[in-house]
């Protein structure tokens, strides 16, 4: 099966409020998430929401690969209406990318430390917390759930880099004396 088309930033389905998904046990929902972990692994990716697959529904996937996370490992999972809520006040900043905005680097500050919850496709609750890298994927695929992109959290965008160009923007930053945040 082709895997599916990933939706750039530009298009509407990525700005507007999703729909909670009414039926995680729907096998419909069951297969529109396997779709989705084969492209998020394909691209690759360790997130990937329904909306950049075309879908305004309340559905991502994810994983945390231990090597971006300082040994924590999350294997390939799916969440279905998520809620996020913060655990402290702790605000970190960290690169992201985003599969709908393609050769990008920006610097995001997000909460360190997160609880989260929501549904699995046999639809019991999943309840969890996380901090650092994890806690960031989390709330950077919920974001897109409510048409967030990171760079709407950016707030300096003198830290949004191409990929290639990132080690340089760090560089002259810190030469600036301006990248305080990072
Ligand atoms: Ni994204």
């Amino acid at each position: 099966m082709d895997s599916l088309d990933i939706i750039r930033m530009g298009q509407p389905i990525l700005r507007a409020v999703a729909s909670d998904v009414a039926d995680p046990a729907d096998p419909a929902v069951r297969m529109l998430a396997e779709e989705m972990t084969r492209s998020m692994l394909e691209a690759p990716g360790v997130g990937l929401a329904a909306p950049q697959v075309g879908r305004s529904l309340r559905l991502m996937v994810y994983r945390i690969p231990s090597d971006r996370s300082g040994g924590e490992t999350v294997p390939p999972s799916v969440l279905i209406n998520p809620q996020v809520v913060p655990l402290g006040d702790e605000i970190e900043f960290g690169l992201e990318g985003c599969l709908s905005i393609p050769g990008l680097r920006g610097m995001v500050p997000r909460y360190r430390r997160i609880g989260y919850r929501g549904l699995d496709l046999e639809g019991r609750l999943v309840e969890r917390e996380a901090e650092g890298f994890h806690a960031r994927v989390i709330q950077h695929e919920t974001d897109h759930l409510d048409g967030i992109l990171y760079i709407d959290r950016m707030v300096d965008l003198r830290q949004l880099a191409f990929t290639d160009e990132v080690p340089d923007m760090f560089a002259a930053l810190h030469s600036q004396s301006i990248g305080r945040l990072i």
